[in-house]
């Protein structure tokens, strides 16, 4: 019994991380994209900082992604695709502090 309800809930948690509302990026592909591109550099020990979905609110990671993009190392965004980025700036809005699901997927 306990089993079977950790199997639904697990389930649950994994569609509910891929089938939340979008805004044209694909969070799924960012999750991705952000442990490839980003995590290098920000983990604790890394020059970057920690940083998580959580770091932010939503109103915050769309202020990143649109006005400052990456200004402490702009060749970073510079190096990614508009496509890739936009799947990136949806993992972490759709993840972030103020958002219905903070971190549970970061
Ligand atoms: C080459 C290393 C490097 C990579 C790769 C990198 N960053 Fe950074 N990032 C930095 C550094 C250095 C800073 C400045 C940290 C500071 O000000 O203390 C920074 C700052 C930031 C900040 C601002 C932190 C704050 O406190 O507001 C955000 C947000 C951020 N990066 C997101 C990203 C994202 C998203 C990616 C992947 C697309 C990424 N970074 C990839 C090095 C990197």
């Amino acid at each position: 019994m306990k089993t079977h309800t950790l199997i639904v809930s697990s389930l649950a948690l994994a569609i509910s991380c891929s089938a939340i509302a979008v805004e044209g990026g694909n969070p799924k592909k960012g999750k991705h994209l952000y442990k490839k591109h980003c995590k290098a550099c920000h983990s604790q020990s890394a020059q970057g900082g920690e940083l998580t979905p959580m770091s932010k609110t939503m109103a915050q990671w769309d202020r990143f992604f649109q006005r400052n993009k990456h200004k402490a190392k702009p060749e970073v965004f510079q190096g990614l695709a508009d496509k890739a980025l936009l799947d990136i700036q949806q993992f972490l809005y759709n993840h972030a502090a103020d958002s219905d699901q903070p971190a549970t997927c970061g």
